[in-house]
């Protein structure tokens, strides 16, 4: 069984991220995988305190909804970020669950290691790349396989459903979809 999570950063629910994560993890199932969609909009996610207790606990002390999500980040064969770009960044929901699940993944002996991971980013004019560069970061950083697709993980759209008229766009994460699970596959020595 291959597990694919996809995580929406953007607190608007149903826009763009949203539909981009949609259609990533839409393709990721017609390729076999068990798919679920998260969306840090009706989450509380604090962010992290620098405390460094986890190191000692391997726990994070801090009592909001991170620890569900970092679990189903555990559970997953295969991790999708996606941000839309504020002020050439992601947002800061995407933020604090990165940092959070990043230290505490490390304290607990880096249990992303060799999952499979990789960004989408939305944004309407600019700053995609250094968003897609700065979540990259993070899955190089944990140790983990980022695919590529046929383009960079980057969209076009302001209004929600916009990103729908960016075909190239659409086609580019539906790409990647599959890629993830086809080196998931690859991984587990199922092809
Ligand atoms: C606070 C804020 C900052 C933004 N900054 C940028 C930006 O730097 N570059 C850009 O092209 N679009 C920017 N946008 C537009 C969003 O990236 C765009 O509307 C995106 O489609 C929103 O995704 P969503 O529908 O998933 O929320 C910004 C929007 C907001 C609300």
């Amino acid at each position: 069984m291959i597990k694919v999570v996809g995580i929406v950063g953007s607190p608007r629910a149903g826009g763009n991220t949203e539909i981009l994560v949609n259609e990533a993890l839409k393709a990721a199932a017609e390729e076999g995988a068990i798919v679920e969609l998260l969306r840090l909009c009706d989450k509380e996610i604090k962010p992290c305190d620098g405390c460094r207790s986890c190191r000692k606990t391997k726990e994070c002390w801090i009592k909001d909804d991170f620890r569900p999500i970092f679990d189903k980040m555990v559970e997953a064969d295969g991790i999708i970020i996606a941000s839309p770009v504020y002020f050439g960044s992601s947002t800061p929901q995407v933020k604090a669950l990165i940092d959070r699940a990043g230290y505490l993944s490390i304290a607990k002996g880096r249990v992303f290691e060799n999952k499979v991971g990789g960004a989408l980013v939305v944004a309407r004019r600019a700053g995609q790349n250094f968003t897609l560069a700065e979540l990259l970061f993070f899955f190089l950083h944990q140790g983990m396989i980022v695919p590529g697709s046929s383009y960079w993980n980057v969209a076009f759209g302001r209004e929600p459903g916009e990103v729908l008229n960016d075909s190239e766009g659409i086609e580019t994460v539906k790409n990647f979809g599959k890629k993830m699970v086809w080196i998931i596959k690859k991984l587990k020595g199922l092809v």
